[in-house]
């Protein structure tokens, strides 16, 4: 596999922008700097066993470094950032080790064996500190002025929505990454594998370690394609084999993809089905650019597949009016997409304004998670999807409803259980950079 082995080189730029950012913040907030913590190894309960460590995304933002836990990043406006870098004296553990990267020449890195020590590698704390991360023993020794302080959080979140190039980068090489291990998937499908074959499939394309991907990867056979965040992975081939579901993503330097395909396992009306769909998505991802409000876009996604339910007899209503009724949720009770970044429903998607309210979803809509104005350097998922999920239908079976959807052709799809599609895009000066496609697209033609 032939991926960078390092962040890219505008890493340094990157850092002077987050700089840029953060500095006018911590003024405005009265702090004269800035901890982030990278996170910590947890137990289990009554165990000696840790969870996977999941970093800190603030950390990242500014360290590309994962797999480091108890690291300290302190930012004092106009000095060089310190990077307190955590190396165990461990001989059960292999303790992290800094990469021989560019990026370290940006820091001032000292070296602790111990988590204890970190406090004394510190620039002295003045009273004004505040911290960020989550909160660990020993942690009221430091001094800090603030630990996690709602508005100053805010405010960091919403300087991480706008990418910049080195991070697009990142997304870039993730989507890259994830693309390898959906055409291995693909493969495994059409080869006759389990769902639990499938997804080891899937980690070896990517080269990622389960613990190592961005979020729990759904791998669903037949009807578990109707679970949304389907989570189990049948060992177990089924007797009949219809469709594939697969939601999976990998990371890069601790930034996602998040890239669903569905697969028919023969033709006929579910694949027809899916060239609805995908046509659908196309189209909407045709319409991202600045200015677009992502709540209409939503509504619009709805106006689109009532047509295309209507188109192939799933429902006999006017579209208006299978919008407006709910009918339309019975089939897609999710939002169309959100922000994706250090985390995969990135942070600031309702929040335009970070001392200003919420911008609610449409009533009706209560799970879309980006309600605001598209602008140059969101990254958002585009992700419609349509479904036959028995809960909702049973409900739709006995409500107002019953009478508007075609329940022979319902009962023939069931057994398929659902579709989604979904990209990442970046939205750009005047359109967008659709990650998935390309990524796809190179490596089906081999570059
Ligand atoms: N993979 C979760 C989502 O698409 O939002
Ligand atoms: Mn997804
Ligand atoms: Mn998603």
């Amino acid at each position: 596999m032939n991926t960078p082995v390092g962040p890219s080189p505008s890493f340094s730029t990157h850092l002077e922008t987050v700089v840029q950012r953060v500095t006018p913040i911590l003024e405005a907030y009265g702090h004269d700097s800035l901890v982030i913590h990278s996170g910590t190894q947890r137990l289990a309960f009554l165990d000696d066993q840790s969870f996977p460590l999941r970093s800190n995304p603030h950390f990242l933002w500014w360290v590309p470094l994962r797999d480091a836990p108890d690291c300290l990043l302190q930012f004092t406006p106009g000095r060089k950032p310190v990077l307190v870098f955590h190396s165990a004296d461990d001989f059960w553990h292999k303790p992290a080790q800094l990469p021989d990267a560019a990026w370290t020449q940006c820091f001032d890195i000292r070296t602790v064996n111990s988590a204890g020590a970190a406090r004394t590698a510190l620039d002295p704390i003045s009273g004004l500190t505040a911290f960020v991360g989550e909160p660990f023993e020993g942690l009221d020794d430091f001094g800090f002025s603030s630990v996690n302080p709602q508005q100053l959080l805010r405010r960091l979140h919403e300087q991480r929505v706008r990418k910049t190039p080195y991070e697009i980068d990142c997304l870039r090489a993730a989507s890259l990454l994830g693309a390898r291990g959906h055409l291995a998937a693909e493969a495994a499908f059409h080869h006759g594998d389990s769902e639990f074959a499938i997804h080891q499939a899937f980690l070896d394309g990517c080269m990622l370690r389960e613990q190592e991907l961005p979020y729990q990867a759904i791998v669903a056979l037949n009807d578990n394609c109707a679970t949304l965040h389907y989570q189990q992975l049948e060992r177990r081939v089924p007797a009949e084999r219809h469709s594939m579901l697969i939601d999976a993503g990998a990371q890069r330097h601790g930034y996602a993809s998040d890239i669903t395909r569905t697969y028919a396992a023969a033709g006929g009306d579910f694949q027809s089905l899916i060239d609805g769909m995908e046509a659908l998505q196309q189209s909407l991802c045709a319409a991202v650019r600045p200015g677009i409000d992502w709540r209409e876009l939503h509504l619009t996604t709805h106006q689109l597949l009532a047509e295309l339910l209507i188109e192939q007899q799933l429902i006999h209503t006017d579209p208006e009016q299978a919008v407006h009724s709910g009918l339309t949720s019975v089939f897609l009770p999710h939002g169309l997409g959100h922000l994706l970044g250090l985390q995969v429903h990135d942070v600031g998607g309702r929040l335009p304004d970070p001392d200003g309210p919420q911008l609610d979803p449409p009533a009706g809509h209560p799970y879309l998670r980006l309600t605001r104005i598209l602008e140059p350097g969101f990254v958002v998922t585009m992700e419609p999807g349509l479904y036959f999920i028995d809960m909702l239908l049973e409900k739709a079976m006995t409500g107002q409803h019953g009478n508007a959807i075609n329940w022979r052709r319902v009962q023939a799809l069931r057994p398929c259980g659902g579709i989604r599609i979904e990209d990442n895009l970046v939205v750009t000066a005047n359109g967008c950079e659709n990650l998935t496609r390309d990524a796809f697209q190179i490596l089906k033609s081999g570059r």
